[in-house]
């Protein structure tokens, strides 16, 4: 019995590192399971991809489709084509998809025009925001998965309202929280630049086609972000999107940019951070569990928990209020977080769990089914002893 694991982009790997954990560590009590690690390629820059799997200890993947690249039809399908070529050779049981992006939906879609069973990890996120990507790559990737796994109780009646049956639904917590808890006193051991004092710099990322594909706006938040750089220094690791996009920008001297950063490394630097400005969505959860305030740049957020327990304020993308926000953070003191429900780094654990039961249902139905089969016409069924 075969479970594909399925990543592709950066923001995939530390959601998926953990169950590849935990499904491994079960396959001694059930030897029939084989998980196999697939890597679509989406992302495959060292720095966007094999540093993150050298940090999470992760294995090598079993299986890389190489995809690459491209406009959103051109990747999506590129990963289906694959994808579906190696399912079809290899007939897994199962095919698990994390978060939202184009791989996840790809090959979510692929497998199930197979008939092959889908669960996806971190279902039910709505960011009410049909112009995202995401937000596609979510509702379409839900509609058609047998179990969903879901992160936040909010997330269960997304999916509920939109008709799901709550059979499919299992509130899980977050595995991507899992990975934090896992590393942070590693990630917490990396020295910080010379330059920088813990608790006295801010970290950005930016790289939503939204806020960096337009040349005016990258430059009004950019402008606004040099302002926040006068008061405190800011590190900037740039996305090869947002990299590609910087040149003829003027930056502050404060506002330090860099190449993509390996989990490890950024993690250390997100963990003693003064303050977060980013249009991520993982990020925002990280911060809450941190306690770090995160200034998020977009009108909207799939994750309000982080709101409403956590640290993050959602300052839009209009270059004042953003300036505003971080000054504000800047002049309180630290705020208070709650860890929102079942982010105890427990979450893999649940799911592969919830796995289990499932493929040995189904592994029973099948032999039961075996044996119906191999019955010669006519032959009567043996009736229990009464
Ligand atoms: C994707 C996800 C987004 C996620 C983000 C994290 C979708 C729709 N979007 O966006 O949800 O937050 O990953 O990074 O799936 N590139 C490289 N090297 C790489 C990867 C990308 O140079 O290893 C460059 C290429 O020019 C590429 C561009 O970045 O065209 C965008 O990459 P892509 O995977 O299409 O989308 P992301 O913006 O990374």
């Amino acid at each position: 019995m075969k479970v594909f694991l399925v990543a592709g982009a950066r923001p995939n790997f530390m959601k998926i590192a953990p169950l590849v954990e935990a499904l491994r560590a079960r396959a001694q009590a059930f030897p029939e399971l084989e998980t196999m690690l697939v890597h679509t390629g989406q992302h495959y820059d060292s720095r966007m991809s094999d540093e993150f799997f050298r940090d999470l200890d992760m294995p090598e993947p079993d299986i890389h489709l190489g995809a690459g690249s491209g406009t959103h039809a051109e990747q999506t399908a590129r990963v289906m084509v694959a994808f579906e070529k190696i399912c079809l050779e290899q007939k897994p049981a199962m095919v698990v998809v994390v978060g939202d992006v184009n791989s996840t939906l790809a090959c979510a879609l692929a497998a199930k025009k197979l008939e092959i069973p889908v669960a996806h990890v971190e279902a039910g996120l709505r960011s009410h925001d049909m112009r995202m990507p995401e937000e596609i790559n979510r509702r379409c990737t839900d509609i058609i998965s047998d179990l969903l796994f879901t992160t936040e109780r909010l997330a269960d009646r997304n999916l509920l309202r939109e008709g799901c049956s709550r059979r499919r639904i299992h509130f899980v917590g977050n595995t991507m929280i899992d990975s934090l808890h896992r590393h942070l006193e590693r990630a917490l051991a990396q020295p910080l630049p010379a330059s920088l004092d813990a608790g006295a710099y801010g970290l950005l990322t930016l790289h939503r086609p939204s806020n960096v594909d337009d040349p005016a706006t990258l430059r009004g938040l950019l402008q606004a972000i040099n302002q926040v750089a006068e008061r405190i220094p800011i590190v900037f690791p740039a996305h090869p999107r947002t990299a590609q996009r910087l040149a003829g920008i003027p930056l502050q001297d404060g506002l330090l940019v860099s190449e993509p950063l390996g989990y490890l490394a950024f993690l250390g630097l997100m963990a003693r951070a003064r303050m977060v400005l980013t249009d991520s969505g993982g990020i925002q959860e990280e911060t809450t569990v941190l306690g770090v305030p995160c200034i998020t740049l977009r009108e909207n957020t799939e994750r309000p928990i982080t709101c409403s327990m956590g640290t993050n304020v959602l300052a839009g993308t209009d270059p004042r209020q953003i300036l505003e926000a971080a000054l504000r953070v800047l002049d309180s003191p630290l705020p208070k977080n709650r860890i929102p429900e079942k982010w105890d780094g427990r979450a893999a654990e649940r799911i592969a769990d919830h796995l289990m039961i499932w493929l040995k249902r189904r592994s029973t139905d099948r032999r039961s089914q075996a044996r119906v089969n191999r019955r010669r016409p006519g032959e009567a069924i043996a009736q229990p002893n009464r």
